[in-house]
C-alpha cells in the first residue's frame, strides 16, 4: 500500500494558498495613534521607532497616509501637557482637550474613517493611575462617572466607537448607560476585557507620559499566571453589553486568544503592545531578524489563534504586506 502524503497539498504555491486556514484582510487592522497638546507638533516617540506624537492640526496628514495604505480603523490616545494633569484627570473630558479636538478634525477631513477612542485616565492624572485614588489605592466606584464622563466626550466629538482601558469593574455598564442617556445607543463599546499587568507596555508608558508615580497596576489588571481569570473578566463584560473583547497584549497571549474565540460569540479584538513592536523594530535593527518576516509570521498567528481584528503599530506595513500577497 501506497504511503499517504498530506505534503501532496504544499506541493506548489497555488495550492498553497488555496488551502490556508487562516485569512487576513485589511479591514482587521486598526492602527494606533497619540494625540498631543499644542501646535504644530509632530514628534518621534524614542521608545517607539517610527511611532509619532501629532498634535490636532497635523493629525490629518498622518490619517490621510494612514487610509492611503488601506486602513480605515484608527485608535485615539490623548496625551495632555503635564499642567492639566490632576487627581482625577479631569482634562480627559475636556470638549477642547487635544483628543477631542482631534476627533473632529478627523470626521470633518475623512468621514469615512473609523475612529476608536481608548478611554482612560491614566495618561490625565498627576499620579498616573487609571482611576481615582483612596490614599495609595484606586477607588473602583469613584472612577466610573469620571470614566462614563470621557466616554460621552469622545461620541459628542464624533468617535465611532469608545474603547475603555481602564480595567475599573462595572465600566462597561456604567459608560453604556451614559452613552444611552446621550442618545448615542449606537456607538458600540470594544472593551479591553483581558488585559494583562504587562512589561510589555513599558515603551507606551513614554510615549503616553502615563507611567504610575508609585505601586503598579496589579490590582486592576490581571495576573499573567491566569488564563480563566480572562473569561471571568470578559463575560461580566459581556453581562455588562460590550460589543468587542479583547485581549492584551497579544503574542505572549496566544492561549487567551484561542479560548476566548471558544467561549464567546462576540467579535474578538487583540492588541499587539507597543513593547511587541519596539522588541521586533530593536533586533530588526540590530540586524539579528528579518522585519518584515517577523511582523507577517506574528500577525498571522494572532489571527491563527483566533483575533477577528488587530491593534498593531504595523498596521501600514502589514496592509502593505497583504498587497504584495506576502500574507493573506
Ligand atoms: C492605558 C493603556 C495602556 C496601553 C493602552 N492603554 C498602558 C497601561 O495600561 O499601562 C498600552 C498599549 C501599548 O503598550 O501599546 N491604560
Amino acid at each position: 500500500m501506497d504511503v499517504i502524503r498530506p505534503r501532496r497539498l504544499r506541493k506548489d504555491p497555488i495550492t498553497r494558498e488555496m488551502v490556508r486556514e487562516t485569512r487576513l484582510a485589511k479591514s482587521a487592522l486598526i492602527y494606533p495613534l497619540f494625540i498631543t497638546e499644542g501646535n504644530g507638533i509632530e514628534e518621534n516617540i524614542a521608545a517607539m521607532d517610527g511611532q509619532k506624537r501629532y498634535s490636532p492640526d497635523r493629525v490629518e496628514y498622518a490619517v490621510e497616509s494612514v487610509i492611503k495604505a488601506g486602513i480605515n480603523s484608527i485608535l485615539l490616545f490623548g496625551v495632555p501637557e503635564h499642567s492639566h494633569k490632576d487627581e482625577s484627570g479631569s482634562e480627559a473630558f475636556n470638549e477642547n482637550g487635544a483628543l477631542q479636538q482631534a476627533v473632529r478634525k478627523i470626521k470633518t477631513s475623512f468621514p469615512q474613517c473609523n475612529v476608536i477612542t481608548d478611554v482612560c485616565l491614566c495618561e490625565y492624572t498627576s499620579h498616573g493611575h487609571c482611576g481615582l485614588l483612596d490614599g495609595r489605592e484606586v477607588d473602583n466606584d469613584r472612577t466610573l462617572p469620571i470614566l462614563a464622563k470621557v466616554a460621552v466626550s469622545h461620541a459628542q466629538a464624533g468617535a465611532d466607537m469608545v474603547a475603555p482601558s481602564d480595567m475599573m469593574d462595572g465600566r462597561v455598564q456604567a459608560i453604556r448607560e451614559a452613552l444611552d442617556q446621550h442618545h448615542f445607543t449606537n456607538i458600540p463599546i470594544m472593551s479591553y476585557s483581558a488585559k494583562y499587568a504587562s512589561s510589555f507596555y513599558g515603551p507606551f508608558r513614554e510615549a503616553a507620559g502615563c507611567a504610575p508615580s508609585f505601586g503598579d497596576r496589579k490590582t486592576y489588571q490581571m495576573d499573567y499566571h491566569n488564563q480563566r481569570e480572562a473569561l471571568r473578566e470578559s463575560e461580566l463584560d459581556v453581562q455588562e453589553g460590550a460589543d468587542i473583547l479583547m485581549v492584551k497584549p497579544a503574542l505572549a497571549y496566544l492561549d487567551v486568544i484561542a479560548r476566548m474565540k471558544d467561549t464567546f460569540d462576540l467579535p474578538l479584538a487583540a492588541y499587539s503592545v507597543s513593547g511587541e513592536y519596539s522588541m521586533i523594530k530593536a533586533a530588526a535593527k540590530a540586524g539579528l531578524i528579518d522585519e518584515a518576516a517577523m511582523v507577517c509570521e506574528t500577525t498571522v498567528a494572532i489571527f491563527r489563534a483566533g483575533a477577528d481584528m488587530l491593534i498593531t503599530y504595523f498596521a501600514p506595513e502589514i496592509a502593505a504586506y497583504i498587497t504584495e500577497g506576502r500574507i493573506g
